[in-house]
């Protein structure tokens, strides 16, 4: 893995309100312990992210949106912005996750645009791509995580490179307990990675952090953290148990 630190993610997706959300935040932070050769982070609903953040305040556990506008303020009826997000007391923000993609109808291009409102306040920015079923069962996974990476990340240079994650995550294993093997993931990684030296250049390739996403559970962190290009997870369904997720945390 070089000089890429790990990083393990948890999305709450649409779960958790007030007193449930604040307390699995104290509970994570309390498994997490100390790490100084990895870093966390809790992407809570909109709602709670102000009181998560407080809770956590005292941890070095990371606090993200799920999803982000490009603009500062304005008519976007729905939207949160980066702005709102930073004054929230969050530093990050998921961005394109494929149930945007799939059940809101969000697009390459206005991912993008998310992608470069983010980083234009600073947010670390996890941009998720990953193929459907259908798209890996007829041969067209690698052309479908290559577009999706070169519309995502348009636009951006060298240096935005550096606030940027990307969150590899087949469709097909999201919530549905089927994991990609790690055969499929290194493989995957390994093309996301090569993908990006032609994007960018050998140093962002090197460089970016590159998670895996899709029913990560304490029993297969391992096998996948020990692959060459997977440098973290992103975490649904087990993120939602403290000792689960503490497990996957302190991955071997
Ligand atoms: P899962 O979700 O771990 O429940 O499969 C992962 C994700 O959607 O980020």
């Amino acid at each position: 893995m070089g000089t890429r630190k790990a990083l393990i993610a948890g999305n709450w997706k649409m779960y958790t309100t007030v007193v449930d959300g604040c307390r699995l935040a104290l509970d994570v932070a309390k498994t997490a312990g100390n790490f100084t050769d990895r870093e966390v982070l809790i992407a809570p609903p909109f709602t709670i992210l102000s009181e998560v953040a407080h809770v956590l305040a005292g941890s070095d556990i990371i606090v993200a949106s799920q999803n982000v506008c490009w603009a500062e303020k304005g008519a976007f009826t729905g939207e949160i912005s980066p702005v709102m997000v930073r004054a929230a007391g969050g530093s990050a923000a998921i961005v394109g996750h494929s149930e945007r993609r799939q059940i809101f109808g969000e697009t390459d291009e206005l991912i993008n645009r998310r992608v470069q409102g983010a980083l234009a306040f600073g947010l670390l920015t996890i941009l998720c791509i990953g193929e459907t079923l259908d798209e890996r069962e007829s041969g067209k996974t690698f052309e479908v995580l290559a577009a999706q990476l070169k519309k995502g990340l348009a636009s951006l240079a060298v240096a935005d490179m550096a606030k940027v994650v990307i969150a590899y995550e087949p469709v097909w294993a999201i919530g549905t307990g089927k994991t990609a093997s790690k055969e499929q993931a290194q493989e995957a990684h390994a093309f996301i990675r090569e993908t990006l030296g032609k994007i960018f250049e050998k140093t962002v390739a090197e460089q970016t952090r590159i998670l895996y996403g899709g029913s990560v559970k304490p029993t297969n962190i391992d096998e996948l953290m020990a692959q060459n290009d997977i440098d973290g997870a992103l975490v649904g369904g087990a993120a939602l148990d403290a000792e689960s997720f503490g497990r996957i945390i302190h991955y071997q």
